[in-house]
């Protein structure tokens, strides 16, 4: 099969470990029989220093017309002084906006080999924590408008929060039908005690939830949520929530697996076009330095293959030789205990090549 992908390999580290996925895909188009043409899209800061924009519209034009995206990292001080409406981040809202990806799914789940990692108590890893966070992507707080302003003599700002019922809708039977594929468990998340979006949020998850009666469906308050993913992660399997919740409580789910540097994230819309990514952000301090972690980006392609392009058995690969490589005790410094071997950016994705 021949795929076109888009590659957005953003600021930081972003262009160290997408190289290394990039890496990784080609071995498995070699393995098995594909074609895959990259196609750069500049987005973020170097975007901002080449176009004077984050998301140039030819950038944009090659995400619309590729397969699928794979993307770094976004961001960093260096254009921490751009007005707001054209940060690095801002580059990467409208991509998700315009390729209307409404869904991000982003698994947490411990590596067996890397519970040593895990910030939890022993007795409450043992436990296990595998579950999937579900975040509405393109609602919310991040879409509605945002003003700064004077008023009574001093300034004040203001940011709108609004949902529509099929903008939920749709988000929950995503992951109505994903907890089909797993335990069968929806916890929905959200403030219906103080906000109205939380109420609608709560009401529509409902209605969807009666097309689905074999899925048992939960509601919890985002601040109990906060704290029950590090009292007991295993009541969890799939969490569905807001936007800006999501973006909270994935890093904080992200970061009980043992490092926030190996977890991938999908976004999608309708359609089989994706935008892949791993969770973390650009890390400027360890930037060009061969010190990242690429396997949250190389686990992001994975889901590329397994998602956009129906490629099951070549996300397999992919997945397994992530696991034969920390069995075999290869570590970045994020992931490093005990004796564990250490590698950089590269030499990790060149184990994790040679195992496909
Ligand atoms: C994420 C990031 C983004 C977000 C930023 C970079 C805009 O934190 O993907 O979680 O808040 O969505
Ligand atoms: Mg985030």
């Amino acid at each position: 099969m021949n795929k076109t992908i888009a590659v957005i390999r953003g600021d930081g580290i972003g262009p160290e470990i997408v190289n290394e996925a990039i890496g990784v895909l080609d071995a498995v188009a070699k393995k098995f029989g594909h074609g895959f043409s990259y196609q750069e899209a500049p987005m973020g800061g170097c975007a901002i220093d080449s176009f004077g924009v984050p998301l140039p519209d030819s950038s944009l034009e090659t995400c619309l017309n590729a397969d699928s995206v794979l993307l770094g990292a976004v961001g960093g001080p260096k254009w921490d002084a751009q007005p707001s409406a054209n940060r690095p981040e801002r580059g990467l809202l409208k991509l998700r906006s315009a390729m209307g990806l409404y869904t991000n799914v982003r698994p947490a789940r411990m590596f067996s080999d890397l519970a040593a990692a895990c910030p939890l108590r022993s007795d409450i890893a043992a436990r296990g924590i595998d579950f999937v966070v579900v975040r509405e992507l393109i609602g919310g707080l991040y879409f509605g408008e945002h003003t700064t302003f004077e008023a009574d003599g001093e300034q004040k700002a203001a940011d709108v929060c609004s949902y529509s019922e099929h903008e939920v809708r749709r988000v929950a039977r995503v992951a109505f039908d994903m907890a089909r594929k797993r335990r069968g468990r929806v916890t929905s998340v959200d403030k219906a005690n103080v906000l109205d979006t939380s109420r609608l949020w709560r009401r529509t998850v409902e209605e969807v939830a009666k097309d689905y009666p074999d899925v048992e469906l939960l509601h919890m308050y985002v601040d109990n949520a906060a704290m029950q993913i590090v009292r007991d992660p295993s009541q969890f399997d799939v969490i569905v929530t807001e936007n800006l919740f999501g973006d909270i409580l994935s890093d904080e789910a992200s970061q009980i697996t043992g490092s926030i540097g190996m977890i991938p994230s999908s976004s999608m819309g309708e359609g089989t076009r994706g935008l892949y990514e791993p969770i973390h952000g650009s890390a400027p301090d360890i930037a060009g330095q061969d010190k990242a972690n690429p396997i949250g980006t190389i686990l992001a392609a994975a889901m590329m293959l397994r998602y956009s392009f129906d490629m099951a058995a070549e996300a397999d690969a992919v997945e397994s030789a992530v696991d034969q490589a920390l069995k075999a005790g290869l570590r970045c410094g994020d992931i490093l205990n005990g004796d564990g071997k250490l590698l950089g950016c590269k030499a990790m994705g060149a184990e994790i090549r040679a195992r496909i």
